[in-house]
């Protein structure tokens, strides 16, 4: 049996993770502030629902899947929140509960179910962050710095645990048709053709496409020696350094 904990299951990248991983005989651990999806029927599952950045509702968690299943193979920290202001106006209260949700969390689910994996020798933590982890982008002070730290943090992980038979590894999404995207276009911040034309292969992600890079680095058969990689899923917008006109004469 391999067990596999997905944090953000109930839309978007998280739950087409939690399809994938289930399709691929994984039992899996559903951790949500809302309710998730039904999932496939007889597929063996647990939802569990609350708030990660809550420290005691993370160890309930931890303390759950020791009880139901005694071991833990794969840890995808995918839940996060977008917030999108220019920096002068960012209060420490905002700024501070990104940190809390999109690196705080994955720092507490990864103490608790790292320790897990520890003891077992084993283990595969895959954190989703963003191509904001590894370039600036405006208007994301917040964000892109929650995002940078879970790469670090991801490294750190990579280079404290490695020894130890567990694996730290980050996907770096570029733009995903997803509802954060649906709620950030909402408040005008960008346009579809803004994010089309930026990306050399001219479209959004997919949450599929995310969530077939978290298989590769949850499976140790296929990638058991890639540790503390960030491994970009954005059609190649972080390699384009073109102008737009050059980018969009070779469309
Ligand atoms: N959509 C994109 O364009 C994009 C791009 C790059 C990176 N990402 C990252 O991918 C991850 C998933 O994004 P998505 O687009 O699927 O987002 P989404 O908003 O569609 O889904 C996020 C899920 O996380 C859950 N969640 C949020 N805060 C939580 C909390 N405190 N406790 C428990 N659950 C919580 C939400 O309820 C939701 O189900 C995020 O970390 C996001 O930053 C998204």
């Amino acid at each position: 049996m391999r067990v596999a904990v997905v944090t953000g299951a109930a839309q978007g990248i998280g739950r087409r993770t939690t399809e994938l991983l289930a399709g691929a005989g994984y039992t899996v651990a559903l951790i949500d502030r809302q309710p998730c999806p039904e999932g496939a029927s007889g597929a063996d599952r647990e939802e569990l629902m609350g708030d990660i950045t809550d420290e005691g509702f993370v160890e309930r968690c931890v303390a759950r899947v020791r009880e139901r299943w005694g071991r833990v193979d794969v840890l995808v920290n995918n839940a996060g929140i977008s917030f999108i202001a220019p920096a002068e106006r960012v209060s420490a209260d905002d700024f501070r509960r990104v940190l809390e949700v999109n690196l705080m969390a994955p720092f507490l689910l990864s103490r608790g179910f790292g320790t897990m994996m520890l003891d077992q020798r084993s283990g595969s933590i895959v954190n989703i962050a963003s191509i904001a982890g590894v370039t600036g982008i405006g208007d994301r002070s917040a964000y892109n710095a929650s995002k940078h730290g879970l790469v670090g943090l991801t490294r750190t992980l990579a280079a404290e645990w490695g020894g130890r038979g567990v694996r730290s590894n980050a996907v770096c999404p570029g733009w995903v048709k997803t509802e954060m995207d649906h709620v950030d276009q909402a408040s005008s911040a960008y346009t579809d053709d803004d994010i089309i034309d930026r990306v050399p292969m001219a479209r959004f992600a997919t949450p599929d496409d995310i969530a077939r890079a978290v298989l590769f680095l949850a499976d140790p058969a296929q990638s058991g020696f890639v540790n503390g990689h960030t491994l970009v899923v954005d059609g190649g917008w972080t390699a384009d350094g073109s102008w737009q006109s050059l980018r969009l004469k070779h469309r």
